[in-house]
């Protein structure tokens, strides 16, 4: 009896001592195969008689049991070792990769860097803005008449006061997430003195219903040029660089005229394309601008020896453009398949 517990004991920490299969294999051969000590015991069980054959060999089952189950539950830690080393270091899938991405950028950014390199080249600095803002700073500054229905409820989103809370702020004014970047421009006129020349990017808010065409937010870009004698013609020019470094050297493009409260005079500006995407030969508007209107310049402080243009427009819709977009819903849908094209 003795004799077999010592038997299990060694089999026991052999087993445990075992690193590979193979070397399992080797315990296992040694202490369970037909030439092993427990066989031999086994073998002798006849010539006992039958009290003992019964005691021995229940003995002898229950110690090949412990080793055949030691043995099963060593071969399972072995195969969870092999998996580990086939799978890497075990990684928190909900934390940040530590690898950079080597991801290009949304085409959204790749766009809105596009457009701030060519006005860079122009001499236009990025300007930026509040995304949450006051009714003063995104109509009454920009001269918009008290019934301008982009003032609405039904298309502007404000914010009930209690939300923005009113510690230093006036108690009566209206909170709302601006509608147009053409609130930097008021932002840029309080706080530097002409001349000047920014461009601003940015996130706007309408209450608009998603379709291809309309998003409840999207980006634009603001231009405000403002000098001495800048005329009509260096707005022109300005946006016919623009629109030549953009799209092609064989885009030009048009005025309209046109009407915007902080702009006088006012116009649409129309590109003509000759050949981009389903577009042959065609006038297409893409953009709203006009000299800065003198009430603006007198709600900021500037005085009449000044004169500037400005000029907006949408990112998505430049964008939808360059690269044959017809749905503005693709760029926020993270669909991999779609983002890996640009
Ligand atoms: N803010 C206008 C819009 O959201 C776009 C715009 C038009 C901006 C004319 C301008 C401009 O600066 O002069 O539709």
């Amino acid at each position: 009896m003795e004799e077999l517990e010592n038997l299990q004991s060694t089999a026991e920490q052999a087993v445990r001592a075992c690193n590979s299969f193979a070397e399992l294999q080797t315990v296992k051969t040694r202490f369970l195969g037909s030439k092993s000590d427990l066989v031999g015991y086994l073998k002798t069980l006849k010539d006992c008689n039958p009290t003992e054959r019964v005691q021995r060999g229940k003995v002898l089952n229950a110690v090949k049991v412990a080793l055949e189950a030691a043995i099963t539950e060593k071969t399972k830690f072995l195969q969870s070792c092999e998996r580990l080393k086939k799978l890497g270091n075990p990684i928190d899938p909900t934390l940040p990769s530590p690898y950079p991405s080597a991801k290009p950028l949304h085409p959204l950014t790749q766009v809105r860097k596009r457009i701030a390199n060519i006005f860079k080249q122009l001499g236009y600095s990025v300007a930026e803005g509040a995304e949450l803002e006051t009714e003063w700073f995104c109509f009454d500054a920009l001269n918009a008449p008290e019934n301008h229905p982009s003032r609405s409820e039904q298309d502007t989103f404000f914010l009930p006061t209690k939300e923005v809370g009113t510690t230093s702020r006036k108690a009566d004014e209206k909170y709302l997430l601006r509608t147009q970047t053409s609130t930097v421009q008021i932002r840029t006129l309080l706080k530097h003195k002409p001349p000047l020349k920014i461009i601003s990017p940015g996130r706007v808010f309408r209450r608009d219903t998603d379709d291809a065409t309309h998003r409840f937010n999207f980006h634009q870009v603001e231009g405000l040029c403002v000098d001495k004698n800048t005329s009509v013609a260096d707005l022109k020019g300005t946006l016919d660089y623009f629109v030549r470094q953009f799209f092609g050297k064989d885009f030009k493009v048009r005025l309209r005229s046109s009407f915007f409260p902080f702009t006088e005079p006012s116009f649409e500006v129309d590109i003509f394309i000759t050949n981009l995407g389903k577009f042959h030969n065609t006038w297409l508007e893409v953009l709203g601008c006009g000299m800065v209107h003198p009430n603006v310049f007198k709600n900021c402080g500037i005085d009449e020896d000044w004169q500037g243009f400005a000029f907006g427009f949408g990112i998505e819709r430049l964008a939808m453009l360059l690269y044959g977009i017809e749905d503005v819903r693709r760029f926020y849908q993270n669909d991999e398949r779609f983002l890996a094209q640009f």
